[in-house]
């Protein structure tokens, strides 16, 4: 097996965690300590000389040290679990600080809903406006309302679908109203380059998840605060979210993939694409490139796969292309060429667009019945499209047969297992 990742020779003379396993596996080592593939080198656990992400002192220090300069954070802890265990860990520290309830767009992804459930944080959900036939940018008349009743703001910026609020004109927003903002940057990484796009320029905390658009792999993020006293909250937080046996390879691609370098000459193709193709967008951040195909987005994400094209994800109306700087332009160059094609082959038929729910949580007793079974009846359990993993069908909302058909035309899903979704015990809503 090999898997391309540490590719660009300048980045990785830059990266502490990847010279220290570098040089050890070089040197004798018989493995009697785990992990049990016994292979003892590069995928290690916390020896003498590699350092404890739990309690840094050296490698791993270092890296975090220059991962928060670059980052322009007081402090960034490396995570090898997503960026799930940051959401989390932020909504930890809002709890310690004293929130209650978290303002929510209702396009957040489930670790914010779960995060909430799990903390005993009420989520004050708001609506999404569409354009484009895809969620709009998050505006403050958006969420005013929902802010007035909660202590803290989670945003995500970007989105799966590359919206990018005014997170300038937010931050001022919430220093006046003396109200934490927090965002989930999961898609957004890559954005430290330009500092008017990047959320830790504005956020009080905020989580990268580098392994969706910046070279890392899978699992690897950063999750970062922007004071002393969150920094000293976010240690406890990630202390109880983070696992204690955290990858090396995953935390030293962490650190190549945050010193890697921004790619301009993809950037200016994937936009000037954008911009002469019909159907064919990017919002603010150059690493989601959308297409419109309507009634035949599934045919033509399949047709494209044939093709050794494979799309992030196809929501039933757009497909998604997720780029990054590590994007060949040859490789961006092939996706023209074939999406040119499927554009041709497929022309758009619209689709009947199921608007975001206004979410009605409620409690009682629960079972799981087949999907079929369940429409009528009312959502126990979120459950969506994977990816985006942002609910489809809503706690407290009845289950409708389009909401069915979607589920059951997408690759893969969250919330649905062995074709059961879980739903309240009670036939109807009153
Ligand atoms: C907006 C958003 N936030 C958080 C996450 C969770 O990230 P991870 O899968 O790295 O835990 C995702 C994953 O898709 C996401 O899309």
């Amino acid at each position: 097996m090999r898997i391309k990742v540490f590719t660009d020779k300048k980045t990785r003379a830059k990266c502490k965690i990847f010279q220290m396993l570098k040089t050890h596996a070089g040197k004798k080592h018989l493995s009697f300590h785990t992990p049990g593939h016994k292979s003892g080198a590069w995928d290690i656990t916390e020896l003498s000389f590699s350092d404890n992400l739990a309690s840094p002192h050296g490698c791993i220090a270092e890296a975090e040290r220059d991962i928060a300069e670059l980052l322009g954070a007081k402090k960034s802890f490396i995570l090898t679990d997503g960026s799930t265990s940051g959401v989390l860990s932020i909504l930890y520290v809002a709890k310690l600080s004293g929130v209650k309830k978290v303002a929510v767009c209702v396009h957040s992804h489930k670790s914010v809903f779960n995060g909430c459930a799990a903390l005993g944080l009420t989520p004050v959900v708001f609506t999404a406006r569409e354009a484009n036939f895809c969620p709009a940018k998050t505006e403050p008349k958006d969420f005013l309302n929902a802010l007035e009743n909660a202590d803290a703001l989670f945003l995500t910026s970007p989105d799966y679908y590359g919206n990018i609020p005014d997170l300038k004109a937010i931050r001022a927003l919430c220093d006046r109203e003396k109200k934490l903002l927090l965002v989930d940057g999961a898609h957004g990484g890559h954005l430290h380059f330009d500092k008017t796009l990047y959320a830790g320029a504005y956020a009080d905390l905020w989580v990268d998840g580098v392994h969706k658009s910046l070279p890392a792999l899978t699992q690897g993020a950063v999750v970062s605060a922007r004071t002393e006293e969150t920094a000293e909250a976010l240690l406890s937080a990630v202390g109880i979210f983070r696992t204690t046996s955290p990858s090396y390879p995953v935390m030293a691609s962490v650190e190549y993939a945050v010193k890697y370098p921004r790619n301009h000459a993809l950037e200016t193709a994937v936009k000037e694409y954008a911009d002469a193709t019909e159907r064919v967008f990017i919002k603010e951040d150059y690493t989601k490139l959308c297409a419109i195909f309507g009634k035949h987005a599934a045919e033509a994400e399949k047709a494209l796969e044939a093709d050794g094209i494979f799309a992030e994800f196809c929501d039933g109306n757009t497909i998604m292309f997720y780029l990054s700087p590590a994007t060949d332009l040859k490789a961006f160059s092939l996706l023209k060429k074939r999406l040119d094609a499927a554009l041709k082959k497929y022309p758009y038929e619209s689709v009947k667009r199921i608007p975001a729910p206004l979410v009605l949580f409620r409690e009682g007793e629960t079972e799981r019945i087949e999907t079929e079974k369940a429409i009528g009846r009312i959502c126990a359990e979120n459950c969506g499209i994977f990816p985006p993993c942002t609910p489809l069908i809503f706690v407290g909302e009845e289950v409708t047969a389009e909401k069915i058909a979607l589920l059951k035309k997408a690759n893969n899903v969250f919330g649905v297992y062995e074709n059961k979704i879980r739903v309240f015990k009670e036939e109807k809503r009153e």
